[in-house]
């Protein structure tokens, strides 16, 4: 068991398929801290029907990127919705920001005048055959977000969501074409805000394996490390473990 004794904002950096959605999930529930993707965002607006959701599903299923001003403004209220713009929250980010544009903007505009800046991220490294690989047999629970795979971790029953119960679904963009295009798209406009964050003290942090098992392993050792502590469970305080962690910063999903 681990638990945070600083705040932790966090960034989860990573080709499509990396496992950036996988590991903020694990985040989440290991060290109670909330999350969000700017790709559920955006697919919740699809759901919805919404005037963003329009632009964003034809733009989506060609592999390409939404405009920075627009994606800025869109993870921004949510930030502000969150209460998340104070230096005492702890989040994690997926997908956002994802240009070097996008981090300049968040930063001047919103975690810089908060004093609220990300204090780590990750940037995950996996080889393509296996991004590739597990987007073919990615199902996805849209209204939560939650991810599935066939193989590594299908649900209980086929084809539902484990919490709801509700369908499942393969999202459009999780075909080989897009995929290439997304890589591409990644490699253009991601690697130099991997730049841009090794020029921003001591925050960028690379991780490397095949699977998400292995990641995760040194991925808590690091949050460990850099906020936190580990728990030894045997020793039991009376307190049920993970107490001050869960007072010390106040979170509103
Ligand atoms: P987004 O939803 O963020 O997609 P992405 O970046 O392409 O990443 P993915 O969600 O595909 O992969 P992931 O790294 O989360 O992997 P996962 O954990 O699911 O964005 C979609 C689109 O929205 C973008 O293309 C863009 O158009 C737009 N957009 C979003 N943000 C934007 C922004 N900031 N600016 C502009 N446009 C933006 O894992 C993949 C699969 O692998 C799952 O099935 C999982 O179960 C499985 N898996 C995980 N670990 C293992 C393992 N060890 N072994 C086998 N399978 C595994
Ligand atoms: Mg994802």
């Amino acid at each position: 068991m681990s638990r945070l004794l600083r705040p932790a904002r966090m960034l989860l950096l990573g080709p499509p398929g990396s496992g950036k959605g996988t590991q903020t999930e694990r985040l989440r529930k290991q060290f109670e801290i909330p999350g969000i993707s700017s790709g559920d965002i955006l697919r919740r607006h699809i759901k919805d029907g919404t005037e963003i959701g329009q632009l964003a599903s034809s733009i989506i299923n060609q592999g390409k990127l939404l405009p920075d001003d627009l994606m800025t403004k869109v993870v921004a209220s949510e930030l502000r919705r969150r209460h998340w713009l104070s230096p005492s929250t702890s989040w994690l980010l997926d997908g956002f920001p994802r240009t070097q544009a996008q981090a300049e903007m968040l930063d001047a505009q919103e975690l810089g005048p908060a004093n609220a800046g990300m204090n780590l991220v990750v940037e995950l490294q996996v080889p393509e055959d296996a991004m590739l690989d597990r987007i073919a047999n990615r199902l996805v629970h849209v209204p939560s977000g939650r991810v599935y795979n066939l193989t590594y971790n299908p649900p209980k029953v086929p084809g539902r969501d484990d919490v709801t119960g509700e369908p499942l679904s393969q999202r459009p963009d999780d075909d080989p074409a897009v995929f290439r295009k997304r890589l591409n798209e990644y490699r253009a406009s991601t690697e130099p805000l991997v730049e841009y964050y090794k020029n921003s003290g001591d925050v960028l942090w690379s991780v490397a394996g095949e699977t998400s098992d292995v990641i995760y392993a040194q991925l808590e050792r690091e949050v460990v490390r850099r906020f936190g502590e580990s728990v030894d469970e045997s020793a039991d305080n009376g307190f049920g473990g993970c107490w001050s962690g869960r007072l010390a910063f106040v979170n509103n999903n």
